[in-house]
């Protein structure tokens, strides 16, 4: 039965303090949990319910005596003493229990990876470790101490400060680590391995000095020079741009191998995924860099917006990660560039959101029911939920942002809060009634907003027309309006703002909204929705014309951007749909990519083909189903068409855009290594035999892997004659390297060959293809099903076929990991009467494995349109 949000109670009974020993054995660890337990003058009394699973219960007591609690497959009830009296208004309880570590493959409570223990305990994973109220209302201080093997696990770390530690017999050791805050279990970590340390100090503007630690296994410490400096960095712009500085004298990172997600913002003791941790020139290209950096950042940022500030119940999910997203990409663009860093945002936005937002999985930044919750760490949540704030930000501006963030820091440091209480601090700060506002968090779906102009050549008037309205979306039929704020400018005919304010910013709140202009000297191009200020389909009649002068002229950098990319989405339908390639858009290209007073980072962007499933989405949404093959060669032929017009100019920024000195991750450097390769990836797709032999001479000579990678790719993707050898010699130089060796494997996941589906078969043959790892399974089969659509796509069904066995499989060990992918199938709808039946029966074969997860049951019945 689905869990609601509007059956949230406050907790019967509350925490004090919780006492944590682990006596750490691969199988057989012991968990002795001693919990001070105060019954919730709130609450709504009863017995005390604790959650666990998976968990052998060896012995448990109240005030140390000994009592047989009954359990379930979720948990236990207490319902009074060993004497049969009722339970005390406080007491202690202490609970021994044993869990297996080297048998969870699920990832979830305590583990090993790779001989290491840790944990991983959001959303609900604290419940496999130990009977406890595993909700975040719940907070208390710990107490953890750990015991483990000397030989095998020199470091013991946990959340807060280490107060204790030293020898005990038969070769083992113990470390005792206390954490000031009081924090919900989700946030509580523990890891013992054989980890390196690359220690740094930081003081923090209120001088507090703190010990900063990244772990790694021995042998990566050279990778971990980045991680440390973008957590200086974050730190640092905390304290500045929020006025928010760290709160503990300890402040660990841990790089895992095996993990679900991507980080976790663990108290003092953040674990990472081993893939955004690890860096090095040779190892790791400039995106890897960029996403480390942002990872880091994010992580960090949690101290405040998701740890000292929670959440009350899982529903307000977004509360802490919206706003965490929304502070990390504040960071980012201003570590590096704002405009790339929006266009980027946007990119990921609709490639991800918006086509969940499209489909059978659409839910609100706020959902009101979940049979998983682990299901919800979606877009959604995350990426939709940071355009909420950063909606906010709009409207109120930088300061009364702040303001009303402040208030927020001030008034619930402390507790675990709901989508309410941060909506009454906007409201408290700005004096402005949210209620209209707030349907951001309740309503699903993306809103559509249609424009239409009229024009006065009297008076100069000018009117702009726009029409809201949100399709239906899963268990809402019927949408209200929203507030969205429009940033727009006019220009004139020499690409002047027309506007004394340059941009402004229209807020529509109602179904039709008109807004008009006078005094106009002629009839001006609107450039609508600058920086993309609302996460919305724009609908607007427009002509090749005016998209290349927006694509020239524009003053907002995100609009020129996107004026090229609708244009180009437009060309590559008309190109499936037999069209020729349109000169006057690959002359605007050229345009672009040539523009030497633009950063090359924009233009790299500029000259990002759209992708396929973006292509299929928008064929789907003009009334047609999506044909992935032909999608596949029209937006091919269209890379060839520009690398045929532009052959020049790529092999003048392919020849110019290069980075002299050692190699450096700074944005500068990235931003023209990436144009670079840009024009790289275009002439390979051009396909002359000297275009090959540039990116295979690319690829021998690079220093590093931002230029050896794209080399390889270009290669893999065209199917080049010197592929082979490229491919063999990276694998014989990285065998040994997990993060590096995946990128080998998807990129042959996600070349478009004929026998796609058969190389990639062939490879989960290789011995290097660990499907329980999840990094190792999502850079193949995740990589096939989400980056190879013609080959997923096949008509007869195979590479469905293909996944739906992989899930099937997966799902008896490791549910969270085997949801998520099932997502590949959430556009089935966009496809034809055949495709959609072939997925169907798949989802319908999963959908009938024994002992599917709840996990991977719910995402399939959602899929499949059941209630
Ligand atoms: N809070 C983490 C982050 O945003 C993600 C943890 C997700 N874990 C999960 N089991 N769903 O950085
Ligand atoms: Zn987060």
């Amino acid at each position: 039965a689905p869990v609601r949000l509007a059956d949230y109670r406050p907790p019967a009974w509350l925490i004090e303090s919780v006492r944590l020993t682990f006596d750490l054995r691969p199988r057989g660890t012991r968990v002795t949990a001693r919990l001070a337990l105060r019954r919730n003058p709130d609450g709504d009394g009863g017995p005390l319910r604790l959650d666990g699973r998976n968990l052998r219960l060896v012995a448990a007591s109240v005030d140390g005596a000994p009592v047989s609690p009954e359990t379930d497959a979720e948990g236990l009830t207490l319902s009074g003493t060993a004497s049969g009296a009722a339970l005390p208004d406080a007491f202690v309880w202490e609970a021994v229990t044993e869990i297996d570590p080297e048998d969870n493959k699920a990832l979830e409570g305590l583990y090993l990876s790779r001989g290491m223990f840790c944990t991983q305990c959001e959303a609900q994973g604290f419940r496999k470790i130990t009977f406890f109220p595993d909700r975040p209302d719940v907070m208390a201080m710990y107490e953890v101490r750990i015991e483990a093997d000397a030989g095998s696990c020199p470091a013991l770390l946990s959340n807060g400060d280490l107060i204790e530690s030293g020898a005990l017999p038969k070769g083992r050791h113990y470390a005792v680590w206390r954490d000031p805050h009081p924090k919900p279990c989700y946030l509580f970590a523990l890891v013992a391995g054989d980890l390196r340390e690359t220690r740094a100090d930081f003081t923090t503007v209120e001088g507090r000095q703190v010990r900063l630690g990244v772990w790694v296994r021995p042998g990566d410490e050279g990778r971990t020079a980045y991680a440390m400096d973008s957590l200086i960095r974050s730190m640092r712009w905390d304290e500045r741009a929020y006025g928010r500085a760290y709160d503990l004298d300890v402040f660990n990172i841990v790089a895992v191998d095996d993990f679900n997600m991507g980080a976790m913002e663990n108290k003092g003791l953040n674990i990472f995924n081993a893939k955004y941790v690890l860096a090095s020139p040779e190892t790791a290209t400039d995106a890897d860099y960029a996403r480390i950096e942002s990872i880091v950042a994010h992580e960090y940022f949690h101290n405040w917006t998701g740890n000292r500030i929670t959440c009350r119940d899982w529903f307000q999910l977004c509360l802490k990660e919206g706003l965490t997203v929304f502070r990390d990409q504040q960071f980012t663009a201003d570590e590096r560039s704002a405009p790339v860093k929006r266009i980027e945002d946007v990119v990921t936005l609709r490639a991800r959101q918006f086509r969940e937002d499209g489909g059978p999985l659409a839910h609100p930044v706020r959902p009101e029911e979940y049979i998983e919750i682990n299901n919800f760490y979606t877009a959604t949540i995350y990426e939709k939920g940071a355009e909420v704030i950063g909606m906010l930000h709009t409207l109120f501006g930088p300061e009364g942002y702040r303001k009303a963030l402040d208030l927020y820091f001030e008034r619930h440091d402390g507790q675990a809060c709901a989508i309410e209480d941060f909506r009454r601090c906007f409201e408290d700060a700005t004096g402005r009634d949210l209620t209209q506002f707030a349907r951001w968090w309740s309503q699903a779906g993306t809103p559509e907003v249609g424009v239409e102009e009229s024009w006065q050549e009297d008076g100069g008037r000018y009117a702009l027309i726009f029409r809201q309205s949100t399709p239906p979306t899963p268990g809402q039929p019927d949408k209200a309006p929203l507030v969205i704020p429009v940033a727009l400018g006019l220009l004139g005919a020499n690409g002047d703002d027309l506007l004394p304010e340059g941009t402004r910013i229209v807020e529509l709140t109602e179904a039709e909204t008109a807004v008009t202009f006078e005094g106009l000297p002629a009839r001006p191009v609107p450039s609508l929705l600058r920086g993309f200020s609302a996460p919305v389909r724009l609908i607007r009649e427009t002509s090749d014309a005016e998209r290349a002068f927006l694509m020239a002229h524009d003053s907002d950098a995100f609009n020129r951007w996107e004026a090229g990319r609708a244009y180009a989405v437009d060309v590559a339908l008309r190109m499936a749909g037999g069209a020729d390639a349109d000169p006057a858009f690959l002359d605007a290209l050229d345009a672009l990519a040539s523009d030497e007073s633009l950063d090359p980072a924009f233009r790299a962007l500029a000259l990002e083909t759209p992708g396929e499933d973006e292509l299929a989405r928008e064929t789907f949404a003009r009334g047609t189903p999506a044909d992935p093959q032909a999608l596949h060669a029209a937006r091919d032929a269209l890379r060839r068409a520009a690398a045929g017009r532009m052959g020049d100019a790529l092999e003048r920024l392919h020849r110019e855009m290069t980075v002299p000195g050692p190699y450096s991750p700074d944005a500068a450097a990235a931003g023209r290594r990436a144009l670079r390769n840009r024009a790289l990836g275009l002439l390979v797709a051009r396909g002359a035999p000297d275009d090959l032999a540039r990116a295979a001479g690319q690829f021998e000579r690079a220093d590093n892997m931002s230029d050896a990678f794209p080399a390889l790719a270009a290669l893999v993707h065209a199917d080049a004659p010197q592929a082979a050898a490229a491919l063999a010699a990276f694998h014989d130089r990285w065998r040994d390297d997990p993060v590096v060796m995946d990128k080998w494997f998807a990129v042959q996941a996600t070349a478009p060959a004929d026998d796609a589906l058969g190389r990639v078969r062939a490879l989960t043959e290789h011995p290097l293809f660990d499907w329980l790892n999840p990094n190792r399974f999502r850079s193949l089969v995740g990589a096939f099903a989400a980056g190879n659509p013609s080959a997923f796509h096949a008509a007869d069904g195979a590479g469905y076929a293909f996944l739906a066995d992989w899930l099937i499989r997966l799902d008896a060990k490791n549910p969270q990991t085997t949801a998520r992918m099932a997502g590949a199938f959430e556009t089935w709808g966009i496809y034809d009467a055949g495709r959609q039946r072939l997925i169907r029966d798949q989802l319908e074969r999963i959908a009938a494995a024994p002992g599917l997860s709840r996990d991977t049951g719910e995402m399939v019945s959602r899929m499949l349109g059941a209630p």
